[in-house]
């Protein structure tokens, strides 16, 4: 018994100590680099509903362009993003460029992007109405 005692190192538990604190911290840095590059991942669509797929042209008001606009539109995210912006038309035309330079959309030029850019103006220019009387559920 008292050999058994003897045998076990007593100075082995406190040298053990920092080590296992050491480990613990570095699980710790991976998880919290793993949960960074994770959100990172999500950045670009932060929303759930802002990402791609599963929508048809019909949740765009119907109208002159309304197609084009949902087929150049909704590769990288929904429609969401469009149906929630309110710009005038140069701010609309200037999007079309930052589109492209930034995210990679094709470029849209000529009666392409005029028929684009018109149709964004005409439905989601700035919004006139008082907050008061909106419903925010629809926009
Ligand atoms: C090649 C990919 C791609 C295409 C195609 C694309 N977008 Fe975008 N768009 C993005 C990305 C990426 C963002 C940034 C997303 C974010 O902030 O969550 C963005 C953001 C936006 C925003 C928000 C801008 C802001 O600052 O509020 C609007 C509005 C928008 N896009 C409209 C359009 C319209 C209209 C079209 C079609 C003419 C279009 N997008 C086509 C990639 C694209």
């Amino acid at each position: 018994m008292v050999r058994l005692l003897a045998s076990r190192p007593l100075r082995a538990l406190p040298a053990d100590e920092p080590r296992r604190g050491a480990g613990r911290l570095m699980l710790r840095s991976a998880f919290l680099a793993l949960a960074l590059m994770a959100g990172a991942a999500v950045a670009q669509t932060s929303n759930p509903a802002d990402a791609p797929g599963g929508e048809d042209p019909s949740v765009l008001p119907a109208g002159n362009g309304q197609e084009e606009v949902f087929y150049a539109c909704t590769a990288c995210h929904s429609t969401a993003i469009i149906r929630r912006s309110a710009f005038p038309r140069a701010q609309w035309d200037g999007l079309m460029d930052w589109m492209t330079e930034k995210h990679g959309m094709n470029p849209l030029e000529g009666e392409e992007r005029k028929l684009i850019v018109d149709y964004l103006a005409q439905h989601f220019g700035p919004r006139t109405a008082p907050a008061r009387g909106r419903n925010p559920f629809l926009n």
